[in-house]
């Protein structure tokens, strides 16, 4: 495997990204659940060597446990997010129903403007706050591609009513979208440019926005 794979989990719906990394290391982004991304990286003959937390959301970590006690992959989370992902209520897992709640403890957090390298794979880290205090934009120069967790939504932009969300923090979204071509065109010096949501988002819009953009992945 040398891309990246996309593949929609859980009740949700909600997207979660396999990326190559060195050796039979894979990072996994955002699994809302475990099985098929077992399966998904058995077929390609892969293992998980990290796993990345977009945001607080479960639909977004409620995968983590499991993966990390098959594979012993670090867990890496955004620190603003440290408390969702050990709440049940603060994490909204009520949304994922019939799947019972696990907190998290990640090994590292990122922040804000750090950058980190995993499975030889670096990323780089925009906070975009609004849908959570910890959400945020993740650059991986190596793929072209922009992981944007729940910052983009099929109609704008994530909402704003859970705990840590911020109406206020939100009404940057004009700035945060303003600002998304010009960090593209610095982070990713990829021919191919990719927005990868974690939820459905409108792919004309979103390449109107962005008219860099190559490809999105829903
Ligand atoms: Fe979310």
């Amino acid at each position: 495997m040398n891309d990246i794979i996309g593949t929609a989990l859980g009740p949700l719906a909600t997207n979660c990204y396999i990326v190559p990394g060195d050796a039979d290391n894979a990072i996994v982004i955002d699994p809302a659940s475990s099985g098929e991304v077992e399966a998904l990286l058995s077929s390609n003959d892969l293992k998980a060597g990290a796993i990345i937390i977009t945001h607080g959301h479960f639909d977004h970590f409620a995968g983590v446990a499991r993966l990390r006690e098959l594979y012993g992959a670090p867990v890496y989370a955004p620190e603003l997010d440290r408390e969702m992902l050990a709440s049940e209520s603060k994490s909204w897992a009520w949304f994922m129903h019939g799947i019972d709640f696990t907190p998290i403890v990640p090994d590292v957090f990122f922040e804000n403007g750090e950058s980190f390298s995993v499975c030889g794979v670096e990323f780089s880290v925009m906070g975009a706050p609004g849908h959570t205090a910890g959400s945020c934009l993740l650059f991986c120069k190596r793929f072209g591609a922009v992981f944007t967790g729940d910052v983009l939504f099929k109609n704008g932009c994530g909402r704003t009513d859970g705990f840590s969300g911020s109406d206020r923090c939100m009404a940057q979204f004009p700035v945060i979208i303003t600002f998304i071509p010009v960090t593209v065109n610095k982070l990713l010096s990829a021919p191919k440019k990719r927005v990868l949501a974690s939820m459905i988002i409108n792919q004309k819009n979103c390449q109107q926005k962005f008219p860099f953009v190559n490809e999105v992945i829903v």
